[in-house]
């Protein structure tokens, strides 16, 4: 009786839910999730197959190392699981402040704020620092939470095309003077193409022209330079930037997010981003992990070099077989196939092969660009790298 009562309730939702799912299917865009089993790894079970991953953001394999799970499980027993509150009622932990603290002297930044992903810090700073207005000027490959947080702060936004310096420039010459703020919001490592943003010239015009930088490196911070400042290292102008997001859920292993800047903006995004405001915080031993796997970052840059060396020999290995991974310079290594259909039905037959490769469609990329996007890991073998290398050019030239 009870369930019946449920389904009769059920059914006009699911009337439009399959509406909207048969129209997602006629697109080839409709998503079902994998399940994963094992340690997270360079090797785990994907759908019930022993699988190498090469679709993980666990670039440089923290997420798994003694120290990270035992400084997690120390604060665990230590701290509890669970935070108990939003920062501002009664879950501001020693713990958090301490992370904080060691994420800004990292980034040479006199303050950083947690948040608890990286959509939630850009969906939360985008508003606390532009509204109506102010205009927000941003890349056309721009992540998803990036157009979400010009979306939630009702300012103005203008998108020039990927990289484009010149266009960049010209948009600001002609907004500066009618405009009260400006911000330019840019990704460091793009994240289904693997390039890196021209920072050398982008930063130096927007200070020209009065606009704040907001740089998300959620991809580059722990996997590139010299130090693992990511994509600002790389273009030299990591004492330039104003304010830095990054991702304590790729290369650092764990779960989470943090804004670096001034001790104004900290405040300022205490006192006014939504996201930060109404959400419970970071549990402890999420906090903990993050904090170990940032010791590692500064002792074990040979995960970094290792995980850079992988992507260049796969997309070396790539290249030799006729297969293009242009304008990939980082660990994320896009193979565009184009067809959505085509894409899905070679990373099928990848996972048959032995390797999970994620498929990448619209609205993630734009339409008629489906790629197989390949993430090596820090401690994948070389051999395994030439083996997917081999495996993928099989497949992608047989499906032609
Ligand atoms: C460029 C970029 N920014 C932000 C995010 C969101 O970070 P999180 O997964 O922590 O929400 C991602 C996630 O993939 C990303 O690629």
């Amino acid at each position: 009786m009870a369930e019946a009562a449920v389904r009769a309730l059920a059914s006009p939702i699911d009337a439009i839910a399959d509406q909207e799912l048969d129209d997602l299917r006629a697109r080839g865009t409709y998503r079902s999730m994998r399940i994963l089993e094992g340690l997270q790894a360079a090797r785990m079970r994907v759908d019930g197959r022993d699988v190498l991953l090469f679709a993980s953001s666990n670039y440089l394999d923290l997420a798994s190392h003694p120290e990270v799970i035992e400084a997690s499980c120390r604060a665990a027993r230590e701290l509890g699981c669970a935070s108990g509150g939003s920062r501002l009622i009664s879950g501001n932990l020693a713990v958090h402040e301490a992370l904080e603290h060691e994420l800004a002297e990292f980034l040479g930044m006199p303050a950083c704020l947690a948040f608890n992903t990286g959509y939630m810090a850009n969906v939360g700073v985008i508003p606390a620092l532009t509204g109506d207005g102010d205009l927000v000027i941003s890349d056309a490959l721009s992540h998803a939470s990036i157009i979400d947080g010009c979306r939630l702060s009702r300012a103005d936004v203008r998108v020039f095309p990927h990289g484009d310096v010149d266009a960049l420039e010209s948009l600001l010459r002609s907004e500066a003077p009618k405009r009260r703020r400006m911000l330019l919001a840019i990704d460091g490592v793009y994240s289904m193409d693997g390039d890196v943003a021209p920072l050398r010239e982008m930063i130096p015009l927007a200070r020209r022209w009065g606009a704040m930088v907001l740089l998300d490196d959620a991809h580059g911070i722990g996997s590139l330079g010299r130090r693992g400042l990511g994509a600002a290292e790389i273009e030299g102008v990591e004492t330039e930037v104003d304010i830095w997001m990054g991702t304590l859920g790729k290369a650092l292993g764990s779960f989470g997010a943090f804004v670096a800047g001034s001790q104004r903006l900290r405040e300022l995004l205490i006192n006014t981003a939504r996201s930060f405001i109404f959400s419970c915080a970071l549990a402890p031993p999420q906090v903990e992990a993050a904090r170990a796997a940032l010791r590692l970052i500064g002792s074990e840059p040979w995960r970094r070099e290792r995980l850079q060396a992988n992507a260049a020999r796969l997309r070396a290995q790539l290249s030799e077989r006729g297969i293009e991974t242009a304008p990939s310079t980082t660990q994320i290594v896009p193979v565009v196939v184009g067809e959505n259909a085509r894409t899905m039905a070679i990373c099928e037959r990848l996972l048959e092969a032995g390797f999970y490769a994620q498929g990448i469609r619209h609205p993630s990329v734009p339409e008629g660009t489906a790629r197989l996007r390949l993430t090596p890991m820090a401690s994948h073998q070389t051999d395994e790298i030439d083996a997917l290398a081999a495996a993928v050019a099989d497949e992608v030239q047989r499906s032609a």
